[in-house]
């Protein structure tokens, strides 16, 4: 999704800029640009494609100020070119955008009536020259800004500057993610902090509705129109590291980085053979209340949702109901007291999920329901962290590449700790079953480690998948989630055309797809639903096609004619999805190298899903 960075200093913040727009390309994006004020002028630069060609078009011109803005779009309104790129200008104003002026045409229609020319097809241009327009009444930049707010409609973060007042920064939070940066003598803005970890540590974050004045050496916050204190949090800036170290791309990294990920997520909830007595100490009144749980989340984070599922019903008794956010905020579901509203999300800032969250908070308030809400989260300062009665970060740090990998794994391994907490505070768990999850979750992080060492021979099965147009991931129980995953995480960085399946379902369709050209990845632990996926195997190869199976090595299942294995350590059942997610993953990705895609930011896709 687009990215803002912005500053005011003494110095020239050019670089700067352009340095916090390279960090924020992971985000997804297809073209740059940024505005800068120097002596009373504002110039302006925006290219097409990577950050790189801005860059380079930046050193040519030279431009430079102390006070600007930058951006990386990613096209919701006019496609991908020079003039839809931001930053947008009227006149001396110029703005960038995050999120979506929904009113934007009906506005565009009474500007252009008043004499405004439109020079782009996005919804962003619209703020420009309304601030324009403001400022023949108002000579107060943000007295102006704040004048046009109510006008707007949808969800946005904004930075405004005005040559002719080159002392102040404009800023908006209104639906989209924005943080100050904090520095000496200077502040900055940028929609996530990554960007900003150059220049500083310390980071005040906006609540929605607030607009902020920044000038060199102060900022004035105000919420819904009143003057307002936000506190300073310094960061840790070793936590928020960003290199890709020895590895190729972000995505193998991160990967790789899972047995510790992992390890540090439980460590945070386990002591030995037991849960630590402060771990969720706060949530013990409410999550002794809860009757159901509903999870609510998009894409990666909704298939680890899908998988808690089985295990809350089966480890602890709790009913779980999971929705994709997008559904459930439009559908207005009944809210039923004593209900856990789960949101599982990597970045905290997911549109969708955020929304439904607002949604059944709003609709309880107002009907008097008792319900709780908490977040698996993997971002601490996230809005989803700070909206929700409680949460359980997943400790993944950074993840850059889009496609999630370790977030996906820590948010499985936080919901086995949630489930434990649950099942201890109700009294619903067996003390031998909590001992054997408790020593399995421990477990893990070496049984990841193991099956990572899988990596060269799954680099080998992934050519034979290169020339393939389709592809389909079959398993049951806990591990049709997994096969989800495994054809998404396929289809977004390899582009290959895959779908996963509850194996049982293939009779009622999707057979019909099998053929000699078919690739068929199945997931394949020692569960009780072995035998039966044993059958659908048979099913696949009587009609041709060519299975890949990620086997328990116990399983009895064994390399024959058109049937490739690769042998998975093995692991208690229950935490069985946690491992299998890897080879699916160094699948996906091997593919996608050997493709040549752009593994970390694939084509049309955005890290941080901020709009809807
Ligand atoms: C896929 C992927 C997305 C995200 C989804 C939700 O690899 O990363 O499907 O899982 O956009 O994002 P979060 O978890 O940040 O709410």
């Amino acid at each position: 999704m687009c990215g803002i960075v912005g500053g005011i200093a003494e110095r020239n913040i050019s670089g700067v800029l352009l340095e916090g727009l390279k960090r924020l390309e992971y985000r997804g994006y297809d073209s740059a640009g940024l505005a800068l004020i120097a002596s009373g002028q504002l110039s302006r630069e925006r290219e097409v494609g990577k950050v790189a060609n801005l860059v380079h078009a930046a050193e040519q011109s030279g431009i430079h100020g102390n006070v600007g803005i930058a951006h990386t779009r990613w096209a919701t309104h006019g496609k991908p070119s020079q003039h839809n790129a931001h930053p947008h200008t009227s006149h001396n104003i110029a703005v960038v955008h995050n999120g979506i002026i929904e009113n934007y045409q009906e506005l565009k229609t009474e500007l252009q009536a008043l004499g405004y020319q439109f020079t782009s097809e996005t919804d962003t241009e619209v703020v420009a020259h309304l601030v324009h327009h403001a400022l023949k009444n108002q000579a107060d930049l943000l007295l102006a800004v704040q004048s046009i707010i109510p006008k707007l409609k949808g969800a946005y973060a904004l930075g405004i500057i005005d040559a002719n007042q080159p002392d102040e920064l404009i800023a908006v939070r209104e639906g989209s993610p924005l943080v100050i940066g904090v520095g000496i003598g200077e502040y900055f803005i940028s929609s996530d902090q990554l960007a900003l970890l150059p220049v500083t540590n310390r980071f005040i974050y906006l609540e929605e509705g607030d607009t902020v004045r920044l000038k060199r050496d102060s900022v004035e916050i105000f919420a819904h129109g009143q003057a307002i204190e936000r506190p300073v949090t310094e960061l840790d800036a070793t936590v928020m590291s960003s290199s890709k170290g020895e590895y190729r791309h972000f995505m193998l990294k991160e990967i790789f980085e899972q047995p510790n990920a992992v390890q540090q997520t439980i460590a945070q909830a386990l002591d030995g053979n037991a849960l630590k007595e402060n771990f969720l100490e706060h949530a013990n009144p409410a999550l002794t209340q809860v009757q159901h749980v509903q999870i609510i989340a998009c894409g990666t984070s909704y298939h680890a949702g899908l998988v808690a599922k089985y295990w809350f019903e089966q480890i602890i008794g709790l009913p779980c109901q999971i929705e994709i956010a997008s559904e459930f905020r439009y559908r207005h579901p009944v809210i039923i007291a004593n209900t856990l509203y789960l949101c599982i999300s990597q970045s905290g800032e997911t549109a969708d999920t955020l929304a439904a969250l607002r949604d059944i908070q709003k609709r309880a308030k107002a009907s008097n329901t008792p319900i709780y809400t908490m977040a698996i989260c993997n971002v601490s300062t996230s809005s989803m962290i700070r909206e929700t009665n409680f949460h359980l970060l997943t400790l993944a740090g950074p993840e850059i590449g889009v496609a999630s990998t370790k977030a996906f794994t820590t948010q499985l391994a936080a919901l086995m700790l949630l489930i434990l907490k649950i099942g201890e505070v109700k009294q619903s768990i067996t003390t031998e079953l909590k001992l054997e999850l408790i020593q399995a979750l421990w477990h893990c992080p070496k049984v990841l480690n193991e099956t990572l060492k899988h990596d060269a021979k799954i680099l080998s099965l992934s050519e034979l998948f290169v020339e393939k147009a389709h592809c389909l991931f079959l398993g049951r129980g806990t591990h049709y989630p997994i096969a989800l995953e495994g054809a998404l995480k396929l289809k977004e960085i390899s582009y290959i055309h895959a779908e996963g399946y509850a194996a049982g379902e293939l009779k009622h369709g999707p057979l019909a797809l099998v053929d000699n050209d078919m690739p068929v990845v199945i997931l394949a632990p020692q569960d009780d639903m072995l035998d039966k996926l044993k059958s659908n195997m048979e099913e696949v190869q009587a009609r041709g096609g060519e299975l890949f199976v990620f086997a328990d090595e116990h399983s009895g299942i064994h390399k024959k004619d058109r049937q490739h294995v690769v042998h998975i350590p093995q692991i208690s059942q229950w935490l069985a999805p946690i491992i299998y997610s890897v080879p699916v993953q160094l699948l996906s990705y091997h593919v996608a190298v050997l493709r040549g895609t752009d593994v970390d930011q694939p084509r049309n896709l955005a890290k941080s899903v901020t709009v809807e």
